[in-house]
C-alpha cells in the first residue's frame, strides 16, 4: 500500500468520525464499528478527540476544534451541586452526545458517572487547556480565550487543580483510572500520565490567562507550583542504572528533614525484571512515587508527554529515546506502542485490577499495544532529533493499520494481534496516524502542543542531583 493511498484512507474515515451539532462540526466519535456494540464509542471523548484536533488544526480546519472548544465550555460544570455524586466545578467531561428531544437536539455529557467503574475522567479538563493554547497558536484568535466563560472555564479548572489539599507533595493526587488508563490498574495517587498532563497544562493556562489582578494571582500560583514540580518529577521520578543503584543500597526508615531515602522505598520493592531490563543507557521516568511506593513501570504515554512539555531536562529526555531504541523490541515491538511495560500478572494482576477480565496480562490497558502513541512518540523522537525512532514506528504500523481496519489495541507480548475486544476504525488511531505524518513532514507544528525549557518558574533554582 502506497503512502498516499494510506493517508488518504485515515482521511476518509477521520471525515467520516465528525458528529455535527445543529449542523456544526463539534467532535468526532471514539470508533466507527459497526459490528460490536456501541457503548459509548460513539461518544466524543475529550481525549481522543485531541489528536484529531491537531489534524484538523494543521490542515486548516480551525472551526470544528472552536466549536468543540465553545459547547465543552458549556458542558463545564461551575457550581458545587449538594449531591456528592455530581461532578465537581472545574471538571470537564470524559465524553459528550447529541441526543434529541422532539426536534430539539442536546448535549449529553458523560462525567464518569456513567462510565463503567464511575471513574473520574481528570485528564479532560487539563487536555482541554492544552488544546485550547494549540487553537490559539494555530489561528492567533486569543480574544476567544479572553472572553468570560473562557477565563472563568480556566479559574475553575485551576482551582481545582492549585486550590487547597491535605497534600505536600507539589504532584496532583488522582484516583485510579483517572485518564487515558480508565480502569483499575493501580494508577492511583500520582500516576505520571497525569503529571506530564498537569505540567502542560499549567503551562498552558499561564499563557491563557488575561494579566488582570485575578489572572496575576493565578500566574504567581503556577509558577510556585512548577518551580518544585519540575524539581520533584526530574529528581525523585527518574530511574536509570546509577539511580537503580543507589535504590537498591538505600538504608530504610530514616527520620528527619535531610534523609537520602525520602520517601522510604525499600530496595526490596524494585521487581526482578527491572534489574536486568534497565538498560546501561538511557532511562525513563518511574510510574508513581508516593510515601513508601515506587511503581517501577514504564508508561509510554506519561514519558513522551513528559519530553514534548519539556518536564524532562534535556539530556533525560534523550535518555528516554535511548531506552526506547534499546528496548525497542518489548516497547515498540510488532505494534507501537506499548501503553505500559511490563504487564501485572498473577496475583498482582488480581489484586490490581480486580481480576479484570478485560486487563489480563499483555492486553489492553495491560502491556497491550496501543497505535494512537505513535505520535506522542513522532513528536517526542523530532523533540530531540531521534525521528530515526519516529520513522521507525511508523514503518512497523503503517502496512498493518489499514489491512486491521485501524484497531483500538493490539494484544501479546509483542503486539502481534489484534486486541481482544478492540474496536475497528477507532478514531485516535487514524488521527494519531495522520498526525504522525504531518508532524514528520512539518516539524515546526509541534510547537501547536510542546514546551521549550521553563525560565519563568522557580525551575531554574532546581538543585543539580
Ligand atoms: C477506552 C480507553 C480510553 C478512551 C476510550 C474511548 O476506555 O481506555 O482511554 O478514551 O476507550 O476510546
Amino acid at each position: 500500500m502506497k503512502r498516499d493511498k494510506l493517508v488518504k484512507a485515515a482521511e476518509k474515515l477521520l471525515e467520516e468520525s465528525i458528529i455535527y451539532y445543529q449542523q456544526r462540526p463539534v467532535g468526532t466519535v471514539a470508533a466507527q464499528d459497526s459490528e460490536q456494540e456501541s457503548l459509548n464509542y460513539d461518544q466524543c471523548f475529550v481525549r481522543d478527540f485531541v489528536p484529531a484536533a491537531l489534524v484538523f488544526l494543521i490542515q486548516g480546519k480551525t472551526d470544528i476544534v472552536r466549536n468543540f472548544l465553545v459547547e465543552t465550555v458549556t458542558l463545564q460544570k461551575q457550581e458545587r451541586i449538594i449531591d456528592c455524586y455530581q461532578p465537581p466545578p472545574g471538571l470537564m467531561p470524559a465524553s459528550f452526545k447529541v441526543e434529541s428531544m422532539g426536534d430539539k437536539e442536546y448535549l449529553n455529557a458523560d462525567f464518569g458517572e456513567q462510565a463503567i467503574g464511575r471513574v473520574t475522567p481528570i485528564d479532560s479538563c487539563l487536555w482541554w487547556m492544552i488544546l485550547l493554547r494549540a487553537y490559539v497558536k494555530a489561528t492567533g484568535e486569543i480574544s476567544l480565550v479572553h472572553q468570560e466563560e473562557f477565563q472563568a472555564a480556566l479559574h475553575f479548572i485551576l482551582d481545582i487543580c492549585l486550590g487547597p489539599q491535605f497534600e505536600m507533595f507539589p504532584t496532583l493526587l488522582v484516583p485510579d483510572g483517572a485518564c487515558m488508563i480508565d480502569r483499575p490498574m493501580g494508577v492511583e495517587g500520582y500516576p505520571l500520565e497525569i503529571q506530564a498532563l498537569f505540567y502542560a497544562a499549567m503551562r498552558s493556562a499561564r499563557e491563557l490567562l488575561l494579566p488582570n489582578e485575578e489572572g496575576k494571582a493565578w500566574i504567581n500560583k503556577i509558577n510556585n507550583r512548577l518551580g518544585s514540580f519540575i524539581f520533584h518529577i526530574r529528581f525523585y521520578y527518574w530511574l536509570d542504572i546509577q539511580q537503580l543503584n543507589q535504590i537498591h543500597r538505600h538504608k530504610g526508615d530514616e527520620f528527619g528533614e535531610d534523609v537520602v531515602n525520602k520517601f522510604n522505598i525499600y530496595p526490596d520493592s524494585i521487581p526482578n525484571w527491572l534489574t536486568e531490563w534497565m538498560p546501561d543507557r538511557g532511562g525513563y521516568l518511574a510510574g508513581n512515587l508516593g510515601p513508601g511506593r515506587m511503581d517501577f513501570r514504564f508508561f509510554a504515554l506519561g514519558n513522551l508527554m513528559a519530553i514534548i512539555a519539556s518536564l524532562t531536562s534535556e539530556e533525560q529526555s534523550r535518555g528516554i529515546m535511548d531506552l526506547i531504541e534499546e528496548r525497542a523490541s518489548d516497547l515498540l515491538g510488532r505494534m507501537p506502542m506499548k501503553i505500559c511495560f511490563p504487564a501485572v500478572e498473577g496475583l498482582a494482576w488480581q489484586i490490581i485490577t480486580g481480576s479484570d477480565p478485560k486487563n489480563t496480562p499483555w492486553s489492553y490497558h495491560n502491556g497491550g499495544s496501543w497505535p494512537v502513541l505513535i505520535w506522542f512518540l513522532m513528536a517526542a523522537a523530532l523533540m530531540v532529533g531521534r525521528e530515526d525512532l519516529g520513522d521507525k514506528a511508523l514503518a512497523i504500523a503503517s502496512p498493518r493499520l489499514l489491512e486491521d481496519q485501524w484497531p483500538e489495541y493490539y494484544d501479546g507480548k509483542n503486539g502481534r494481534l489484534i486486541g481482544k475486544a478492540a474496536r475497528k476504525n477507532q478514531t485516535w488511531t487514524i488521527a494519531g496516524f495522520l498526525l504522525a505524518h504531518l508532524l514528520r513532514e512539518n516539524p515546526s507544528q509541534i510547537s501547536l502542543f510542546s514546551f521549550a525549557e521553563d525560565t519563568e518558574a522557580a525551575a531554574c533554582a532546581i538543585p543539580q542531583r
